[in-house]
């Protein structure tokens, strides 16, 4: 079963995501840090936790090696639940293959924009590989055919890594991660609640409880 994170670090949004009983997750950076108003990222990371009982990526800001392993280490004495989200630059390669010996190494290989990124990330022994969907598309390029061909490769070798749908901007990118075998897709709560709406939905509730009216009112 594909994994549904939710990708803010809003604490209302992440409330009612949990209360609809369908999420697995959340996801972090510094920009959704920013977007929620806090540069508390343990006190806000620790506040997503106890809501969600669930995977929280928290990121990073060092880009050396030696700096991204203190993080980390800082990062993953939060909680059982977190993962460190590392660049993938060769800085983030160093440093992930340290973390990932560590029994709490938990990874989530951030900035993918390529299948050859997304396996070198797994075997600097990443637990996700996060494919920024919507970014490659920004840019002109195909984001769901790199989903594709990450999928394809860790398959190729049976890779311990997931492949996480990042990025996403619409419901067509959910079902499009959906179909090209992402593990976990992580979408704003915009999305998430446009996953759910349909105005075919909303008539068919409607006749029915009118037409329900004209019978039981009668
Ligand atoms: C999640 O892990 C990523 O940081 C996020 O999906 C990036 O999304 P954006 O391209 O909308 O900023």
């Amino acid at each position: 079963m594909a994994q549904i994170f939710v990708d803010t670090a809003k604490i209302e949004e992440i409330r009612e995501a949990a209360s609809w009983g369908i999420l697995d997750g959340v996801t972090t950076n510094p920009s959704l840090m920013f977007r929620a108003g806090t540069a508390n990222r343990k006190e806000q990371t620790l506040k997503i936790v106890e809501i969600v009982r669930g995977s929280v990526s928290a990121e990073v800001i060092s880009t050396d090696a030696a700096g991204m392993i203190k993080e980390a280490r800082e990062i993953l004495s939060w909680s059982e639940y977190v993962y460190v989200k590392i660049p993938i630059i060769p800085e983030g390669l160093k440093a992930m293959n340290v973390i990932s010996r560590w029994p709490n190494g938990r990874i989530n290989a951030t900035l993918v924009f390529s299948a050859n990124q997304a396996f070198l990330a797994a075997k600097a022994g990443a637990s996700y590989a996060s494919i920024f969907v919507g970014r490659l598309d920004d840019a002109g390029l195909d984001g769901i055919e790199v989903v594709r061909e990450t999928r394809a490769v860790f398959d190729n070798y049976a890779l311990d890594c997931q492949v996480l749908a990042a990025s996403i901007r619409n419901t067509y990118h959910v079902t499009q991660s959906l179909l090209a075998g992402a593990d976990i897709l992580t979408m704003p709560y915009a999305v998430l609640q446009k996953m759910i709406s349909s105005p075919f939905t909303d008539a068919g509730l409607k006749k029915f409880l009118e037409d329900w009216e004209k019978v039981a009112g009668k």
